[in-house]
């Protein structure tokens, strides 16, 4: 639940809100290390999003009693700063000082974004990260970036150290829906993850200018999506999710090619059309060597958010046909909501935006069936860094 107040006056400037919630932090204390806690290392991010606060705390299984109570301190103090309407504190996995170790360069990696020219790929190791998960679709607009996002969020309140790649070159989502724009840190030669809301993201748009995704072509996806993979310092995460642009082109066949996934997750709305596109993309990943973990069904049924009556717009429950036809795992069902678009629009996932509505519950059902396959793979082991068949295509 969101610790809300009555709204106030909301003339502050954000830099002023935030000064004022960093203030107001500097009066609690890290139960573990005793030191205040803007100095403790505990803050993971502290965002302001209209006038609602969100602190992300670095939680160990061992310290979790205590950051609770920390929490709740937290939100109390956030609350009652001038120009905060409402508070938000998530506790996330914390990742070991210095686990986020520099991975080597992936061999020949190309110096620069758009200088590959249909070259043959290689195969990358990311050595700290366990297992890669492809959000993919064979048609556009089903969800899959709201997927992603928020499947990736729910992971990580569960406790699991979460990355988050934007693979759509073309039109990459996450810097709307994360609400963050900023340039990422190069330190070396390695592109830091924009770590927010306890995941560690990486987006070409946080790279370049909107406009200037727009023209790369097909050699220049490719090459992206390696440096994207190889040269960003994801650290030690337990899984990799990689939003998929739509389709079953380029991306697809270069994220396989590049790194060994643990597998895609087909995202599909339940009308017919839109099936048959999902069938397409699960034969694509399958004739890739890639498993199928499972089908998503988003858009499943509207609930009306005035009298909460339920209806199935684009009918309901073609997926978890289409998953048994398949053979494969039917992950769960999102419900269509408005609220669901409205906070992707406004740069905070539902899943903290109302941790305890219907979507949010949605997502934490798919979170744990998606776990619940990963768990059961056999092999968890990265590979290690070997030249990949010289068959990556020229654009
Ligand atoms: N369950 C949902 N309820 C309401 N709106 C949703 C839901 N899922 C996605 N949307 C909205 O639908 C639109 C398309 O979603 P999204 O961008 O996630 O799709 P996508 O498959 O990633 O699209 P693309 O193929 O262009 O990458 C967005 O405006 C998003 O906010
Ligand atoms: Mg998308």
């Amino acid at each position: 639940m969101w610790g809300k107040k009555r709204a106030g006056a909301g003339k502050e400037t954000p830099e002023a809100v935030l000064q004022a919630a960093r203030a107001a932090l500097a009066g609690l204390t890290d139960p573990v290390g005793g030191k205040a806690l803007p100095e403790s290392g505990l803050i993971d991010s502290l965002e302001l999003v209209g006038d609602q606060i969100i602190l992300a705390l670095k939680a160990t299984r061992d310290s979790a009693t205590q950051m609770e109570r920390l929490a709740r301190e937290a939100e109390a103090a956030l609350l009652a700063c001038s120009g905060v309407g409402a508070a938000r504190v998530v506790l996330t996995a914390h990742r070991a000082p210095g686990a986020k170790t520099p991975v080597p360069p992936p061999p020949a990696a190309p110096a620069g974004f758009a200088a590959r020219h249909g070259t043959p790929g290689k195969r990358i190791t990311l050595p700290g990260v366990k297992h890669i998960v492809a959000i993919a679709s064979g048609k556009g607009g089903v969800g899959k970036s709201t997927t992603a996002v928020n499947l990736a969020v729910a992971l990580a309140r569960r406790g699991h150290a979460v990355g988050l790649l934007d693979a759509d070159i073309y039109g990459p989502s996450l810097p709307t829906m994360l609400g963050r724009r900023e340039r990422p840190a190069v330190v070396g030669e390695r592109i830091q993850t924009v770590d927010v809301f306890g995941l560690a993201a990486m987006s070409m748009g946080f790279l370049v200018d909107a406009d200037a995704a727009m023209v790369w072509r097909g050699p220049m996806v490719m090459g992206a999506i390696q440096q994207l993979l190889g040269q960003v310092d994801w650290g030690a995460l337990d899984v990799l999710v990689v939003d998929m642009p739509p389709g079953t082109g380029d991306a697809q066949l270069t994220l396989a090619q590049t790194v060994t996934l643990a597998g895609a997750v087909i995202v599909s709305t339940p009308q017919d059309v839109a099936l048959a596109d999902a069938r397409r993309g699960a034969a694509m990943f399958r004739k890739m060597g890639v498993p199928v973990l499972g089908l998503i069904e988003n858009m499943s049924y509207y609930c009306c958010p005035e009298c909460g009556a339920r209806g199935d717009i684009f009918g309901h429950g073609g997926a978890r046909l289409e998953a048994a036809r398949l053979g494969v795992p039917f992950l769960g069902e999102v419900p269509l909501l408005r609220a669901v678009r409205a906070a992707a629009d406004a740069g905070t996932p539902i899943v903290l935006a109302e941790p305890a509505g219907d979507a949010a519950r949605a997502y934490g059902t798919l979170a744990d069936a998606l776990w619940q396959a990963l768990a059961g793979r056999p092999n968890d082991a990265p590979a290690t860094i070997a030249d990949a068949e010289s068959g990556t295509r020229a654009g």
